[in-house]
């Protein structure tokens, strides 16, 4: 018999159809009931086997056991489900010794511990919950791109340039650590490298979509991207998902709309696909928050956190505004800020939860940020002093998105470039974009698990991303 995804006979609830479920045993309980989830969705089918079964297959019908199950479906008697699986055979595909598995679920493991089991715990409620939750995000990421005529362009993962002129990279090569080749000055020759030149893994795909852009119009990248980082946060990861769209023609402002448009349709996508997914995060939220002091639980809960961000324009206000802001609240003047505040910072978190929390308690758009504090490519304001950046800042999070718009002026360019020591004959193929037709244009990049974080509530980004890699950790 052909396999019946458990999510299709929850939903449909059709009685007296005869299936084949398969799956694994989340619960076993009075010799009887066999609570078996698949993955499709949050609920278990329950399977009633008849009493009085094989002494040998009632043993080993154990938690974290594959069964493949044919029966009935029927009205369920007992409460917590509407129909069940009146078993005719039970099949074990593959034991699971209760003595040795390491997930036991009847006492809720911690987040930390299932961490150190990340290749099981897809098979907690919660992480099922945030995998098809980050899935749907996936999904609606490109849904929105492609349905406005975006090309999405695949940038290198393996590249010669540093985006973000910060030196977080990866080197990626192939010589010696033993004997490695050197220059007469003692300096690594990477002549004789793989790529004949040194190499690192992207920081970010953006220099390589402005260069589509530039021919495509609309385009975007999503994919991988790697900071070397030693930033031992809870919203720092090493390896981590990006989504960057270029637009040519767009200015700073057109920019923002993008931004926000994007943001509301992916979470209107998933509050409309991930209902019970959601749900279940939310409850999980509130049982998080209760072990929270007082002063530090957010008021607001989950879904109508996201209703909030959905159904209300983002704030958007200038940096300097930012830092008056700052300067004037009580947070300051009761000295609260670990790090101080003045015109010139590059704001850190606690500043950024501040505007976003305390202050504006809704998602805002920082703009015109100092040039000194951002790269070299973002448009220079007439100021002398600013930069077309703008930073999305949300609450729970912080910074989720980072963009601007670029420098089109080929000379206000190289000079900004002189003076960030960015070199420029090596990057002849991005200012050739400023040579050969140039456009003001501007995208921005969003980092893909902050956004996972923001729609499940989960508070570690190590818990949004299947195998997190952070200083000191690259196990599975
Ligand atoms: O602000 P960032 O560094 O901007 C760029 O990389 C630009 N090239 C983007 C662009 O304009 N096309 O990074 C963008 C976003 C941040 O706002 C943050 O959400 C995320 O990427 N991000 C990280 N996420 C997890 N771990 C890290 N170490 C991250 N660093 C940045
Ligand atoms: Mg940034």
């Amino acid at each position: 018999m052909k396999r019946t995804k458990i999510k299709d006979i929850l939903q449909t609830e059709q009685t007296g159809q005869q299936v084949n479920i398969k799956g694994w045993v989340r619960s076993f309980r009075n010799n009887q009931f066999i609570a078996v989830n698949d993955g499709s969705c949050m609920g278990n089918i329950q399977v009633v086997i008849e009493l009085g079964a094989d002494e040998a297959l009632l043993k080993s019908i154990t938690t974290g056991a594959s069964v493949s199950v044919d029966g009935t479906v029927i009205p369920s008697l007992g409460k917590g489900q509407k129909v069940e699986i009146k078993a005719d055979s039970v099949t074990i595909l593959g034991e699971c010794d209760p003595e040795q598995f390491p997930l036991q679920l009847k006492n809720r493991p911690s987040l930390e511990y299932l961490r150190e089991i990340a290749h099981l715990r897809f098979r907690t409620n919660t992480f099922g919950a945030v995998f098809r939750v980050r899935h749907t995000l996936a999904y609606a990421v490109h849904k929105f791109y492609n349905d406005r005529g975006f090309v999405y362009l695949h940038t290198p993962i393996i590249t010669a340039s540093d985006a973000e002129g910060a030196g977080e990279m990866f080197r990626v090569s192939t010589l010696p650590t033993e004997d490695t080749p050197r220059n007469e000055d003692g300096s690594v020759n990477y002549k004789e490298d793989f790529f004949g030149r040194c190499t690192n893994l992207t920081v970010s795909g953006q220099l390589e979509a402005e260069l589509g852009a530039m021919a495509f119009g609309e385009v975007y990248t999503f994919g991988p991207t790697f900071r070397a980082e030693n930033s031992n946060t809870a919203r720092h990861l090493a390896e981590f998902w990006m989504i960057e769209p270029e637009v040519a023609f767009n200015d700073i402002h057109d920019n923002m709309d993008l931004a926000e448009d994007f943001i509301r349709y992916v979470i209107g996508y998933t509050l409309e696909h991930n209902r019970e997914d959601l749900e279940f995060l939310a409850q999980r939220l509130i049982d998080e928050e209760k072990q929270k002091p007082q002063a530090e639980r957010s008021d607001t809960p989950l879904i109508e956190k996201l209703e909030l961000v959905m159904n209300n324009k983002f704030e958007r206000i200038t940096y300097t505004d930012a830092i008056n802001i700052l300067l004037e609240s009580p947070a300051y003047k009761k000295k609260k800020f670990k790090y101080d505040v003045s015109w010139g910072i590059d704001m850190q978190s606690e500043h950024e939860r501040y505007l976003v929390e305390k202050h504006f308690k809704k998602p805002v758009i920082v703009t015109g940020y100092p040039k000194d504090i951002k790269a070299f490519y973002m448009r220079q304001n007439d100021d002398g002093k600013t930069v077309a950046a703008m930073d999305i800042l949300v609450p729970g999070i912080g910074e989720l998105v980072g963009g601007s718009q670029r420098e089109e002026r080929l000379d206000k360019l190289t000079q900004r470039m002189n003076e960030m020591h960015i070199p420029t004959e090596e990057m002849y193929w991005y200012l050739d974009t400023r040579r050969f037709g140039t456009v003001l244009h501007a995208g921005f990049g969003l980092g893909f698990e902050r956004l996972v974080q923001f729609v499940t509530g989960m508070t570690n980004i190590r818990d949004v991303i299947p195998f997190p890699r952070t200083p000191k950790n690259a196990e599975f």
